[in-house]
């Protein structure tokens, strides 16, 4: 038997009855009643059942034994009416009445079941991927994914981007995470990184002419991992010369549409909201909000500087602020809200004020009494009519840790609410980054998004905290999808940046010195934008794991359980290489 198909199996139909076609696949299930047997054969389309009648091939008693579960044959025969119409399945009116079998490979007995509603722990899903790849939810989230890259690959070419590949062995990119170090076996004592990002080669393409780059690009951080990271993970990466932040957000509104509607069927409607960093941190708590919900923060501080609540003593001062959300239509317990204060201590937070309102409209709270007699209608004015089935959470301190508890604690709330529809999606850019971020622990600036950003107009002589970036992320849903910005073309400013970060001429020539040569021989204004692709693959596959929209993923533990990587390697290896493995590590 050399063909092995005629027609794929979830694929057979009325033109293919009364004849004789070739089937492959995996056995699925098999049922033996009496003399028959019954197979579900499975491929990538659906599946077929077949039918074993020693009648018609008496061949088959002598290999039924060999029919495992998850087997590999291929089957000749001639495709029938069934009696017992399968309505569950696409090809349930047909079966195959075999005249000939192939067994291609035995399977050995599973470590867990390939069914679609898998019990089996993640650990073991991982070492055999290949197993939990078969299961259709998996098979979908692939295929997603491929029909996704061709379609942004199409868009792109149509809207004159060319695709290029920039090298995996490359120099330590600023992206803000740990690089991954390869030894040169041929230069002794050096060593390449892993790319954080293609940043700079995409504005040396720039810089090259190429005008529009896209690429579908690896990216390598070594950075502590969860459900929304990897160590590697893909960028549909793009970059523009002589264009405006505008510019680049129509396109990448142009990708979002697409892909929303092929995908989805989903109407985004364009131009997608902005909102800059500063009115969404305090209205959310977060440079990524989450639009599905409502349940902003409101500032409390003036209504309580008038009261005398002695432990709100830094607000009353005006050192400090204090910040509520409302949770409409939710009474809480008193072990409820025990358990939120909690969750905000957890956060350190000092405290949970909680209010209630009685039916004549009066504030529930022990501190009542203490509060000024304009203090209900304050808060009215701010959040609309309040019953007695509303509750008002409030936290009180520094402002940028207070909003941050808020932000979480509503996002905590929206969750247990059931606020967030995965069937809905809200859009928003984020703009006006600042440039910089200050660290206590290093006592230094850093740049906020990377150094090759652009200021905003008239940034020398502003304090550096309040100097805003011509940066932009777009978000969806509270996720971060992507973030680009517009880049420094001028080398002159390009220096003054790296100064304000602390970062010396020397050093500045050493590590980014082409950069900065490129930037001497006309170099086009540009800017960019990554979109980090398999958090866009979380949201339109709804899935809360990044593992499920990447074929081979890592665990948190940075560990690929299938290949069991990272691993040691022969010390002959590791001579070439020039290294030494410390004692303490073998
Ligand atoms: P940034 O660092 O913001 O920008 O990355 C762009 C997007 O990539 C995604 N992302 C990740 N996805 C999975 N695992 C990770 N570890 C991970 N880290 C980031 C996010 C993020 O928004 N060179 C700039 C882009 C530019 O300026 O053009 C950059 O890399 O969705």
């Amino acid at each position: 038997m050399e063909n092995y198909r005629t027609v794929y199996c979830g694929k057979v139909n009325q033109s293919n009855l009364d004849k004789e076609i070739f089937l492959s696949g995996w056995i699925k299930k098999r049922r033996d009643l009496g003399r028959l047997i019954f197979i579900d054969l499975r491929d990538r389309t659906g599946i077929m059942q077949i039918i074993l009648d020693p009648e018609i091939y008496p061949e088959a008693t002598q290999i039924v034994n060999q029919l495992k579960p998850e087997s590999t044959i291929t089957v000749q025969g001639k495709v029938i009416k069934r009696k017992d119409i399968n309505k569950n399945i696409p090809t349930g009116e047909f079966e195959l009445q075999v005249s000939k079998i192939k067994i291609h490979s035995i399977s050995k007995p599973l470590p867990f079941q390939i069914e679609e509603d898998v019990h089996a722990d993640e650990a073991l899903r991982l070492k055999y991927r290949y197993l939990d790849m078969r299961r259709n939810k998996m098979h979908n989230f692939v295929k997603i994914r491929h029909q996704v890259t061709l379609l942004v690959r199409n868009l792109l070419s149509e809207l004159g981007f060319y695709e290029i590949e920039t090298p995996i062995l490359s120099k330590s990119t600023p992206e803000g995470a740990r690089d991954f170090i390869v030894p040169s076996r041929i230069q002794p004592g050096k060593f390449y990184a892993l790319p954080q990002s293609p940043q700079i080669y995409k504005q040396l393409l720039m810089s090259a002419g190429m005008e529009r780059y896209f690429q579908f690009a690896r990216c390598f951080r070594d950075e502590d991992l969860r459900s929304n990271r990897q160590l590697e993970f893909t960028h549909i990466d793009l970059e523009l010369s002589f264009v405006s932040e505008k510019d680049i957000q129509n396109i990448c509104e142009k990708i979002i549409q697409k892909i929303w509607k092929e995908a989805l069927n989903i109407e985004i409607s364009l131009p997608i909201q902005r909102m800059s960093f500063d009115s969404a941190f305090e209205s959310y708590g977060s440079d990524k909000p989450d639009l599905r919900f409502d349940m902003k923060i409101h500032n409390l501080s003036e209504l309580f500087k008038k009261t005398e609540i002695k432990f709100l003593k830094n607000v009353i001062n005006g050192s400090e602020k204090a910040g509520g959300i409302l949770i409409k239509n939710k009474k809480f317990s008193r072990s409820e809200i025990d358990k939120w204060t909690k969750k905000a201590k957890d956060q350190d937070a000092n405290g949970l004020l909680v209010f209630k309102f009685k039916e004549d409209g009066s504030i529930d709270s022990p501190i009542a009494k203490f509060l000024h007699n304009n203090f209900l209608n304050e808060l009215k004015d701010l959040f609309g009519e309040l019953t007695t089935n509303d509750t008002l959470f409030i936290v009180a301190g520094n402002y940028n840790q207070t909003w941050e508890i808020l932000g979480n604690l509503r996002l905590k709330l929206a969750k247990e609410l059931k606020l967030t529809d995965k069937n809905k999606f809200e859009f928003v850019w984020i703009t006006d980054w600042p440039l910089l971020e200050w660290s206590e622990e290093d006592n230094r600036f850093y740049a906020k998004h990377h150094p090759f950003t652009q200021p905003q107009p008239n940034w020398k002589n502003m304090d550096p905290k309040k100097i805003k970036a011509r940066a932009y992320d777009i978000v969806c849903n509270g996720e971060e999808l992507g973030g680009g910005s517009i880049r420094i073309h001028n080398p002159k400013q390009q220096f003054e940046i790296f100064e304000l970060l602390g970062i010396s001429k020397k050093e500045a020539e050493e590590k980014f010195g082409f950069l900065m040569e490129a930037q001497q021989y006309g170099f086009p204004p540009h800017g960019g934008l990554a979109f980090g692709f398999d958090r866009l693959l979380m949201q339109i596959t709804k899935t809360d794991s990044i593992n499920d929209v990447i074929a081979f993923p890592k665990t948190t533990s940075g560990k690929c359980l299938m290949m069991n990587s990272p691993s040691r390697i022969e010390s002959k290896q590791l001579k070439e290489l020039h290294l030494q493995i410390n004692n303490n590590d073998k």
